[in-house]
C-alpha cells in the first residue's frame, strides 16, 4: 500500500520524531524503488545522522554509492541507491569561503579586515546553520531532477524540519526585503561616491551587479525548493511514528503544523507494528496499537495510514533492508 501511495512522486520527505524509524522507512523505500529500476539518491538532513550506520557503510557530504540492484527485467537499466548526509557546518563553511572570495575580489584592501570580522559573525548567527542546511537541500532537490529518478529526505526530528520547512518563504521574503532596500540606498551612496572618488562608480556598480546576481540566485533557489515542497504531483511528505500513545499525539500535531505550511502529506506510517500471533505481550500491545491507529485515522481520514511490522531481527545492511523493502509492498 505504502508503494503505491508514493509511486509516482520524485521527492520524498521522512518525517517524525527521533527514534521512530525515519531512516529505516526512507532507506527501505530507496531500496524498493531501486529493486524496480530506479536510481535514488537518500539525503540525511538529520544533525544525528544515522544514515551511513544503518548501511553499515561511511556515508559523507558527497554523494556515495549504497547499493546496487539487477535489472528488474530484460532491456530495462539496474537501479541503485545513493546517499549522503549533509554536514551544516562543512556547508556553511563553504558557503562562507566563497563569499569571502568574492569579497576579497571586490573590496578595497583597506576594507577586508572589516568584512572578514563581518564572515565569522555570521558564522555564528541564528539561522546560518539552517540557511546552510537549506540551501544544501535545494541543491540536492536540483540534483535530483537531473541524475536521479527519486531524492528521499530523511529528516531531522519533528520541530527542526518545520523551521527548515518554513524557511524558504522566510528567506525569499527576506531577500527581496533587502533587494528593495538596497535599491532606495544604492542610488544614494553610489552618488555620493562618485562625487567623492571620480572613476569609482564603475567598479561599484560591477560589485553591486554581483551581489544582485547572487542574491537573486538565491531567492530563485528558495523559491523553487518551496515549489517543489508544495506540489503534490511530484512531493510527498511521510510522517513516521510508533502506534503510542505520546508519539500519536505528537504526529497530530505535526500534521497540522504542515497542513499549516501548505505542505501535502502524502502518507502516515506506523511503524514497528507488533504481530498478533507472536504470545501474549506483543497480542497485548497490538491491541493497545489498535485504538491508537483508529485515533489518527479519525483525527486524519484523507490521509492513507499504512503499517510497517515489528521485525525480531537486526534491521542494519543492505540484506535486511532489501528483504523489509520486499515486505513492505
Ligand atoms: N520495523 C522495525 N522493526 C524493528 N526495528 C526497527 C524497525 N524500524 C526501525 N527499527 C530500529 O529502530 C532503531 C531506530 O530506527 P531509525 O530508522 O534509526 O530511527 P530514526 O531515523 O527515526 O531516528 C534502529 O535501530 C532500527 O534498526
Ligand atoms: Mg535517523
Amino acid at each position: 500500500m505504502l508503494l503505491n501511495t508514493v509511486s509516482g512522486l520524485r521527492v520524498l520527505f521522512v518525517g517524525g520524531k527521533g527514534g521512530v524509524g525515519k531512516t529505516t522507512v526512507a532507506s527501505t523505500l530507496a531500496v524498493a524503488r531501486a529493486l524496480e529500476g530506479a536510481r535514488v539518491l537518500v539525503v540525511s538532513t538529520d544533525p544525528a545522522h544515522n544514515l551511513g550506520h544503518l548501511w553499515e557503510r561511511e556515508v559523507g557530504d558527497a554523494p556515495v554509492r549504497l547499493a546496487t540492484f539487477d535489472a528488474p527485467a530484460e532491456g530495462s537499466s539496474p537501479g541503485h541507491v545513493d546517499g549522503l548526509e549533509i554536514d551544516p557546518r562543512a556547508t556553511l563553511d563553504r558557503h562562507l569561503r566563497s563569499v569571502g572570495e568574492t569579497m576579497r575580489r571586490m573590496l578595497p584592501e583597506r576594507m577586508r579586515p572589516h568584512a572578514e570580522r563581518h564572515l565569522e559573525l555570521a558564522r555564528e548567527a541564528p539561522g546560518s546553520f539552517e540557511s546552510a542546511v537549506l540551501e544544501r537541500i535545494a541543491e540536492a532537490a536540483e540534483l535530483g531532477e537531473d541524475e536521479y529518478d527519486l531524492i528521499v529526505f530523511d529528516t531531522a526530528p519533528s520541530g527542526h524540519t518545520l523551521r527548515l520547512l518554513a524557511l524558504p518563504g522566510q528567506l525569499t521574503a527576506w531577500t527581496e526585503t533587502l533587494l528593495r532596500n538596497r535599491d532606495r540606498s544604492e542610488r544614494f551612496s553610489a552618488a555620493m561616491q562618485a562625487i567623492a572618488v571620480p572613476g569609482a562608480e564603475d567598479s561599484r556598480q560591477l560589485a553591486d551587479a554581483e551581489l544582485r546576481r547572487t542574491l537573486l540566485r538565491r531567492r530563485d533557489r528558495f523559491e523553487r525548493l518551496r515549489a517543489t515542497v508544495t506540489d503534490a504531483e511530484r512531493t510527498g511528505f511521510l510522517l513516521v511514528f510508533t502506534p503510542e500513545r505520546m508519539p500519536v499525539a505528537e504526529t497530530l500535531e505535526l500534521a497540522e503544523s504542515l497542513s499549516v505550511l501548505g505542505v501535502p502529506l502524502r502518507a502516515l506510517i506506523a511503524n514497528r507494528r507488533s504481530p498478533a500471533d507472536a504470545g501474549e505481550l506483543l497480542a497485548g500491545r497490538r491491541t493497545v496499537e489498535a485504538a491508537q491507529l483508529d485515533r489518527v485515522a479519525s483525527a486524519l481520514p484523507d490521509v492513507p495510514l499504512c503499517e510497517l511490522p515489528l521485525v525480531p531481527g537486526e534491521l542494519a545492511g543492505r540484506n535486511a533492508l532489501e528483504a523489509f523493502a520486499r515486505r513492505m509492498g
